[in-house]
Order: structure tokens, then sequence, then C-alpha cells
């Protein structure tokens, strides 16, 4: 059993305080979801997992650590990783899941089951929305990996949905969670920057090799990349930016101006790999390398979007953040920080230095813990958030609002690049209702 849970389950209300801080960044956080949290008898949460490749596999592996839930269904067109995710689950000295492996639409078997409250989504990103909102229908809760959907109409869909079912849905956005990521937040909530004006954002990684199969084929990625243009993956940059600006809170989303370069890299990448006249060679890609957008909010702060897993460049750089405030000035490059007034003059400190003081609470508590998992241990909080939301009702931190609104760049820098850059309007999946939230 991990320590985090032992807390939360066995003290009830240290737990509630201790997960105030991540509850407080959410909208409304003290609105409560129509529904309290279903479970079995006992209090166990049954958990169904859909799509359990490199992601959910990990993902699973993180909840059967935590205590009080199970997984009682497993669902993946991939028999090989159906069987992995059953013989973990059954390693733990867990009944074995359901299992659903017939086809595509399987996962709907799954979400009719009366053994499972709620669903993990981790298959390709397309199919992420048609998944949440079927489970949704059904009745579950929905922990959803990023992007949640890749139209607006998707994006309309889940919010509708959520608001008809009033299931708790929570979009997995890692990112938030790591450390330097959430001290920047406590600075800002605590006023250190001041009013904000501009925030730079960026997904960098040269991710070619996983476009392909080994046979030169394309992967979920690779015909994302053939078939889309835009930014094919806006959230692990942007949501960091969007809590510390109050997104859906305090301020929204306006308008988008997108501008793409042509595409070289794939096309290059696949003739080095698999040779010049490899079927590979010969796919014609719609993505460009990079894509890049500017965003103005309504209270008039710019945002810099970066999107590119192509172009060749060294490991491991892969987001990158900048914040400017009225009297702090941050960059992720170097974890660089000045504070008006606290820093010397044209001296740039390190995040380091301001640790102690502005340390997220909930790093200060599961800091060993969540140093064990990935992404600079952003993985250790989202499904736990995720689970204490059902819980307690309280409404998830990076909620279906968010999950549009940061998976909506993907279909807006379409549109603005199809418009040849024009603006286009971002819309506000929260109608009207974040000028009542608080941040
Ligand atoms: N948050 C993060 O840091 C992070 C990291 C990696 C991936 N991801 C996200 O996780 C998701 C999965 O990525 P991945 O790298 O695990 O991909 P993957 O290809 O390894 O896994 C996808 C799985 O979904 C299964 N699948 C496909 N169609 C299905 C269907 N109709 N029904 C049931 N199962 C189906 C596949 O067989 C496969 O096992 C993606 O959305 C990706 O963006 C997030």
């Amino acid at each position: 059993m991990g320590a985090i849970l032992t807390r939360r389950e066995m003290v009830c209300a240290t737990a509630a305080a201790l997960t105030v801080p991540a509850a407080s960044r959410a909208a409304g956080a003290s609105e409560k979801s129509k529904q309290s949290a279903e479970t079995d008898a006992s209090g166990v949460l049954r958990f169904g997992f859909i799509g359990v490749g490199g992601r959910g596999t990990y993902l699973l592996r993180l909840l059967l650590q935590i205590p009080n839930v199970r997984v009682t269904a497993v669902c993946d067109i991939n028999e090989a990783n159906l069987n992995r995710a059953l013989k973990m689950a059954t390693d733990k000295g867990e009944p074995r899941p359901a299992a659903f492996s017939k086809g595509p639409t399987d996962y709907r078997r799954l979400c009719a089951l009366d053994i499972v409250d709620a669903v993990v989504i981790a298959t390709p990103v397309p199919l992420h929305a048609p998944m949440a909102v079927e489970a949704m229908r059904a009745g579950k809760h929905v922990f959803s990996e990023v992007a949640a959907a890749t139209t607006l109409d998707d994006c309309w869909a889940l919010v509708e949905t959520k608001e008809k079912t009033g299931r708790t849905y929570m979009m997995a956005e890692n990112m938030c969670y790591m450390r330097p990521n959430m001290q920047i937040l406590t600075m800002v909530q605590r006023g250190v920057f001041g009013e904000c004006t501009y925030a730079e954002c960026g997904y960098v990684h040269d991710c070619r090799n996983i476009k392909f199969n080994a046979d030169g084929t394309l992967t979920w990625r690779g015909e994302m990349a053939r078939d889309m243009i835009g930014n094919l993956y806006p959230t692990h940059q942007f949501g960091p930016v969007a809590q510390w600006l109050g997104i859906n809170r305090t301020d929204r989303l306006v308008s988008l101006v997108a501008m793409t370069t042509r595409q070289m890299a794939l096309e290059r990448y696949a003739a080095n790999r698999f040779g010049k006249d490899h079927p590979a060679a010969k796919i014609k890609f719609a993505v460009g390398d990079s894509t890049s957008a500017l965003i103005q909010t309504a209270n008039g702060v710019v945002i810099d979007i970066r999107y590119d897993t192509l172009s060749a460049r060294p490991h491991p750089t892969t987001n990158y953040y900048a914040l400017q405030g009225a009297s702090a000035s941050y960059d992720s490059d170097g974890q660089k920080i000045w504070i008006e007034g606290r820093s010397k003059e044209n001296t740039w400190e390190t995040l380091d230095k301001y640790a102690e003081e502005f340390d997220h609470p909930m790093w200060r508590e599961y800091e060993s813990d969540a140093a064990k998992t990935q992404h600079g241990g952003g993985d250790f909080f989202p499904l736990r958030e995720f689970i204490h939301a059902i819980r307690t009702g309280a409404r998830a931190p990076v909620d279906v609002y968010d999950a549009a609104t940061w998976s909506a760049i993907m279909p807006l820098t379409a549109a603005s690049i199809q418009a040849k850059n024009q603006p286009v309007e971002v819309p506000d999946f929260t109608r009207g209702q974040w000028k009542n939230w608080k941040a």
C-alpha cells in the first residue's frame, strides 16, 4: 500500500486538507459534482482500462499501488497487451479482470459493465473523446489520457455529456504536476508575479521514430501526422501555463493565430531509415515540422505555444515554459527566475533558491513517493487526484472545461493555418461561467 492513500483513506479530515491545494487549482473547487462516488459495497472503487499499450500499462502499474481500488475490466484490441495487463492484475493478487478484445468497439461492452465505476482511457488520441462520451453515458467516471479530443465537435460533446451525466471527468495532464510547474503556480497564487501579461510554452521533442512501426508502416501517431495539420499535442505545454494564468477561472482564451513550417523532417527521416525506395519514404505527411501559435486572452495576455515532434535535435528537451508578470519573470530554460525587490537588478536566480518558501504542499508531502514516478514525478498525482475527486465529489483539478479548451488548440491551429493564418475565435466551453469561478 502506498503511503498517500493510507493517510487519505484512514484520516479523512487530514486527507481532505492535504488535497486542498490541488483541488483549489480547479475552478469552482467548492462546487460539488452532482453525484458522490459509487463503489462496491466495501467502498472499493472499481476501474476499467481501455488501451493498455505503453502508457495504459504504466497507469495500470500506478493504479495497482493505490489502496481501496481494483481493476475489474480491461479492453485492448491487441491481445498481447491485454494479456500483459491481466497478468499484472493477477500477479498483484487481484481476481482476473473481465477481458475485452473483440475489435475496435468492444470497449462499449466494458463501459456497460456494472462492476466498473471508473474508466481509464489510454488509447490513440483520436479515440479518447468517443470513448469518454460512451463511458460517461454508461454512468462511469472518466480519466482520459491527453489530448482529450481532436475536433471542436468532440470537445463540445465531452462538455455536454459531462454536464448531462454529472460524472467526474479528468484529463490526465501530468505536466501540471511537475515540481517546478507547481512551484510557479504557488508563486503566482501568492502574488509573486503580480498581474501576468505573457507566457511561452512548447513541446519540442524529436519523436520521429515512434511515427513508424519497424516495417515502415505508420503507427497511430504517424497516421495523425499524415492526415492532420496544426499542433497535434498541445496539452503538455499548455496545461501548466493555463493554470498559472487562471484560464477558465479568472480569464479565458479569446482568439488564436497559427503558422506552420512546411513538412520536411519526417519524409527525410523515412528515407534515411527505410531507404528512399521503401513505401514509407513515399508517404506524404500533412503536418509541418514545427507549428507555432499566438493566443490572446480576454484579460489581454498573450501566450506563445509551439509544437514540434519532428525536427532533428538532441534529447532530452521536451517542454519549455516562460511566464512574465508585472513583478517577476520565469524561464524554464535553466530554471531562471527574477523577482522585483528580491533578486538583484539584472540578475537571474535559480528557482531552487525559492523552493523552501514556495514548494507546493503536495510535493512537500509526497516527495519521496512522487520522485519514483515518471515525468519528473508528475505521474504520481493525477490518478490520486481523480480518485479524490470521485470520492469527495469535488471538481477535478483538470476538468472537462480545461480538457476541451486545451485540446481545442489542435483543431483551432489547423483552422487558422487552413485560413492562411487568419485569427480564429476560441469557443468558451464554460459558456461564461469562468467569470464566476475562482482561481
Ligand atoms: N501523459 C503522458 O505523459 C503520456 C505519455 C505517453 C502517451 N500518452 C498518451 O497515452 C495514450 C496512449 O499512448 P501509448 O504511447 O500508450 O500508445 P500505444 O500505441 O502504446 O497504446 C495504445 C493502446 O491502445 C490500444 N487500442 C487501439 N485502439 C483500441 C480500441 N479501439 N479499443 C481498445 N484498445 C485500443 C492499442 O492496441 C494499444 O495497446 C495516447 O493518448 C498518448 O497521447 C501520454
